[in-house]
């Protein structure tokens, strides 16, 4: 028996030196002070003992459970402070300076096409106008045939198609080469008044330089109702181009043809650089060609079944990307879509 208390106490010795926290410490203490250890059994058991023997274990087993206790409350003492110890350096190590500067979060900015197509839009939305938009894969109807451009009329050359799937024999379908087609779509599903501005992706299959890209933007217009003018066209187009190029601009309306207007005009603005005198922006003319426009044709009002009798109504059309680069001299078209943040930061 005495054998056996010493080699609790040997072990118990052991595993103390080993505790790291107070959990295990109370662990320790369940295992060695507990009612179901093995010394709580001995000293449980001792009356059975023979006298003699009785005598000497119950001396060992009690000087063992009182060497037990002191154990236990040493090192409950030694292991809270070293538990504090540990708390403090871990707190002093996580502190945070709240008076440093914060991190800068980067931010995204909208890209210069979004930028100008919302300016355009806005303006328009204030004349009374509505935006909306139309598919990008659009039918050969829409695209030419609505808008008076029969299959083998010469306008078509002047829009270089990326047809889909020209072979099949189907209805001819192809990418919008502009965003007239949706005059033609919102007449078909609205009676006059119309009023409305249609921005969006055009495609054109051609060679890209800093002139052309094959992917681009268009905004277009269309106002038809009674007794619509050419007037209408002018006043609206001037306050247009005075609200997006400032107060002092000119405008200046010529003779240009295109099969879904009659009279066509192209419209310019006097050189926002040189003030008309002539320069490199403007090529020396002194004007600065923005858009396209027109009265919307009667056939294409027929189309639709608007009465061109009672109805009229004027169309334009604008390239989106020119404008950003007249008035920040961008001079490559293709910087708009070739992604590289160096130019996109700029606006
Ligand atoms: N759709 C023409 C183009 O892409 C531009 C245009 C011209 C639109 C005259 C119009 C218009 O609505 O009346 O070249």
């Amino acid at each position: 028996m005495l054998e056996k208390l010493a080699e609790i106490k040997s072990k118990a010795i052991d595993e103390l030196s080993n505790l790291s926290d107070l959990r295990e410490l109370e662990a320790w203490r369940v295992r060695y002070l507990g009612k179901k250890s093995e010394l709580t059994q001995i000293l449980r058991g001792l009356a059975s003992l023979p006298l003699e023997e009785r005598k000497a274990v119950s001396a060992s087993a009690n000087e063992l459970k009182a060497f037990f206790e002191t154990s236990h409350r040493e090192n409950k003492e030694s292991l809270k402070e070293r538990t504090y110890r540990d708390l403090e350096t871990t707190v002093k190590g996580e502190k945070i300076d709240v008076t440093l500067p914060g991190r800068p979060i980067p931010l995204g900015r909208l890209h210069p096409t979004t930028q100008m197509l919302r300016k355009i839009c806005d303006i328009f939305v204030a004349l009374g106008f509505q935006v909306v938009e139309g598919p990008e894969v659009e039918w050969d109807y829409y695209n030419f045939e609505a808008l008076n451009i029969p299959p083998d009329h010469p306008a078509r050359d002047m829009f270089a198609t990326f047809w889909i799937d020209a072979e099949s024999g189907q209805r001819p379908m192809l990418l919008r080469t502009h965003t007239s087609p949706m005059q033609i779509r919102v007449m078909e599903r609205t009676r006059p008044p119309v009023r409305v501005v249609v921005p969006g992706k055009v495609y054109r299959y051609e060679a890209t330089d800093a002139t052309h890209e094959s992917m681009f933007y268009q905004i277009e217009g269309l106002a038809v109702d009674e007794h619509t003018t050419f007037s209408d066209l002018k006043g609206t187009l001037y306050e247009f181009a005075k609200r997006l190029f400032g107060e002092e601009r000119q405008v200046r309306f010529r003779c240009d043809y295109f099969p879904f207007v009659e009279p066509g005009v192209e419209m310019a603005i006097d050189c926002m650089v040189c003030g008309g005198s002539g320069c490199r922006l403007c090529s020396g003319t002194g004007w600065i060609e923005i858009l396209g426009a027109g009265m919307v044709h009667p056939d294409v009002l027929r189309r639709v079944d608007y009465d061109p009798e009672v109805y009229t109504g004027f169309a334009f059309g604008l390239g989106l990307e020119r404008i950003p680069m007249l008035m920040y001299g961008i001079d490559d078209i293709r910087l708009f879509y070739s992604n590289d943040l160096r130019f996109l930061r700029q606006f």
